[in-house]
């Protein structure tokens, strides 16, 4: 199998390096923008190969997208980090302008290709390679639900003083601070998890689940790599593989969940044709009304996206 990786940067280098350590692809191709640096990070992952023992063969290049043909999975890691001075629509306008030209010179060399969007606005950018590559919605996805569901998981097993391996959970909706978590379908080894934790170290823990990137971003100055690297890594093993794994995808929704045309992260059997299934849950009223406002923060930067020159 080879995988693309499209921007050799924090997350898309850390993405190749599990990819190639759990040996999950036999080659994976960095892209970069950057002259070199493509080449340089998959050379020292190259190179790790004989300490590490796996075979996986990386290749990096400098925006030359021939050298991408006939991959079977591309991860989209390429945008800017929003800087001083900068509005959020200067950042919508910039990242997605990116976002299409990578998916155009993809979808050219490898029109099979399954794409996975990490870039920033998410869901957002996710509607736009979806709009560029034109494919069905079930082989455009972002993601978001697995790095988001992961450290709601990490906090409570933290407080827990459990394993992380034994916490299940899902977080539904956007990749922001609307993110619904959903503590009626969270279990720690198959206990409900509200037998374990008050409800206000529960309430607790998900907001700081929400704020999770910005925590970090606070931490280092810049968003997170290991975590989302590792997240975008095990989405392309379950397709790869075909695992039907069963993680919270981003996908454009059409009628589930009573959404039409909004990208949001829900849950998904995720196998080697992408996406396969979308789950839908039985919701109570309150946790729909929280996906709702969910679908209205997204649905409004997808309208800033619409509303952009370039669209007209
Ligand atoms: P980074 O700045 O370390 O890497 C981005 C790389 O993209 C840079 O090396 C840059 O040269 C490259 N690039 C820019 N334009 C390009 C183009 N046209 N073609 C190819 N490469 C291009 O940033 P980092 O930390 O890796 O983050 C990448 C993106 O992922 C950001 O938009 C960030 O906000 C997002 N992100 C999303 C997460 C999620 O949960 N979906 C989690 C963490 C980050
Ligand atoms: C994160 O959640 C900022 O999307 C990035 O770490």
């Amino acid at each position: 199998m080879k995988v693309t990786v499209v921007g050799a940067g924090n997350v898309g280098a850390t993405c190749a390096d599990v990819l190639a350590y759990r040996e999950i692809a036999n080659e994976v191709v960095l892209v970069d923008i950057k002259e070199g640096f493509a080449e340089g990070k998959a050379l020292d992952i190259w190179q790790k190969a004989p300490i590490n023992l796996y075979d996986t063969r990386t290749t990096g290049v400098t925006n030359d997208y021939s050298k991408t043909a006939n991959s079977d999975v591309v991860v989209i890691t390429s945008g800017l980090p929003r800087k001083p001075g900068m509005t959020r629509d200067d950042l919508i306008s910039t990242n997605a302008g990116i976002v299409r030209s990578v998916t155009e010179n993809v979808i050219k060399y490898s029109p099979e290709a399954i794409i996975i969007v990490v870039s920033n606005p998410l869901d957002v950018m996710t509607y736009a390679a979806h709009l560029t590559s034109k494919l069905p919605r079930t082989k455009v996805m972002g993601m978001a639900g697995i790095l988001d569901t992961a450290r709601y998981r990490a906090f409570l097993a933290e407080e827990l003083n459990v394993s992380p391996k034994d916490i299940q959970a899902v977080l539904m909706g956007g990749h922001g601070d609307t993110m619904v978590p959903l503590p009626r379908y969270t279990t720690v080894g198959g206990i409900p998890v509200t037998e374990l934790i008050a409800e206000d170290k529960l309430n607790a823990i998900i907001e700081r689940t929400k704020n999770g990137g910005g925590e970090l971003v606070k931490l280092m100055g810049t968003s997170a790599w290991y975590a989302p690297g590792s997240a975008a890594a095990q989405m392309v093993e379950a397709i790869v593989r075909d695992q039907k794994r069963v993680f919270p995808v981003c996908i454009k929704l059409e009628g589930e969940y009573g959404i039409n045309g909004t990208y949001l992260g829900v849950p998904v059997v995720l196998g080697k044709n992408g996406i396969e299934k979308v789950i839908e849950l039985q919701l109570n009223d309150e946790e729909m009304e929280l996906l709702k406002a969910s679908e209205k923060a997204v649905r409004e930067v997808m309208d800033v996206l619409d509303n952009m020159p370039v669209n007209a």
